[in-house]
């Protein structure tokens, strides 16, 4: 919402655009700070708020290459299964499993979220971070990690959102290229898919929120991604011409995600959900 009439407002930016050398701007200069906690330990950090301790047997669901499950075996003495839908970033997981001497303590698994290879009430944390975007079937997935874990048993959820301002057909335009599914993005559809496998909510929290103790900062290495994007979009029929319209669709979507976070259309959000007792 603007204040004022249209001549205020053309008045205010001529004010505030031609005089200011921006980081002589008192608000510019706030928002020229920019610090960067690694994303790795704001999960660890919000799986400890959310329950997780040492020596806990945890399920790590869409695990990619493994660096999570093994901080949480290295570092937090856990019993850590993990598991992902290609076989492709299981190689890789493998080699870092070995790289890092955690076979034995970081056991992987070719699997999906949908159909969970394990026992019921056999876990006590679940770790799922940054892969719920690629799941069509949200209840079937939430309902098999309900069922594998303990009763009293916590689920750390970290996952894009859609925010208000993104429309539908952003919201396909960036998802697609990457198999994700527009329709997972949605609030609404996250927390209904949790509350109808039987978790209760104890906590949601936005990242891109600075008020947040989960805040994570815009990190400066993010800008290079909205300048690919901009060349890539002043060049694109010759890119597709060299590289194809799906790869370039792809990088494209690539960095629109990337933009989209900067922008607030879409944000990551932690959820603590328990299973009753
Ligand atoms: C962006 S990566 C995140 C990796 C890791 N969780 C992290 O936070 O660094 C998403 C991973 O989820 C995997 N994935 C996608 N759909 C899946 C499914 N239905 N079940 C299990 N894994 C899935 C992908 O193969 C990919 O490795």
């Amino acid at each position: 919402m603007h204040a004022g009439s249209q001549s205020t407002r053309l008045e205010d930016f001529y004010r505030y655009l031609w005089p200011a050398e921006p980081a002589a701007d008192p608000l510019e200069a706030l928002l020229d700070v920019a610090d960067a906690a690694g994303r790795g330990d704001l999960l660890m950090r919000a799986a400890a708020d959310c329950g997780l301790a040492r020596g806990m047997r945890v399920l790590d669901v869409g695990c990619g290459w493994a660096k999570c499950p093994c901080r949480l075996a290295a570092e937090l003495d856990c019993e850590v299964d993990a598991l992902d839908i290609l076989e492709h970033n299981l190689a890789q997981a493998r080699e870092y499993v070995e790289e890092k001497g955690l076979v034995g303590r970081v056991t992987l698994h070719l699997a999906s979220m949908e159909k969970l290879p394990f026992e019921a009430a056999a876990f006590d944390f679940i770790w799922c971070t940054d892969m719920l975007s690629h799941v069509a079937a949200l209840e079937t997935a939430l309902a098999e990690c309900f069922r594998v874990l303990k009763p009293g048993g916590r689920m750390l959820l970290y996952c894009a959102q859609a925010t208000d301002l993104l429309e539908p057909r952003e919201a396909r335009r960036v998802a697609e290229p990457m198999g994700a599914i527009p329709e997972t993005l949605s609030r609404r559809r996250q927390e209904g898919a949790a509350q109808a496998a039987g978790f209760q909510i104890e906590r949601r929290e936005v990242t891109a929120d600075a008020a947040s103790p989960y805040y994570d900062p815009v990190h400066p290495d993010e800008a290079a991604g909205v300048l690919r994007l901009a060349r890539l979009l002043r060049d694109r029929p010759r890119l597709v011409e060299r590289f194809g319209e799906s790869r370039v669709g792809l990088v494209e979507a690539h960095w629109l995600w990337n933009v989209y976070i900067l922008i607030r259309k879409l944000d990551y959000c932690f959820y603590f959900l328990r299973k009753p007792v």
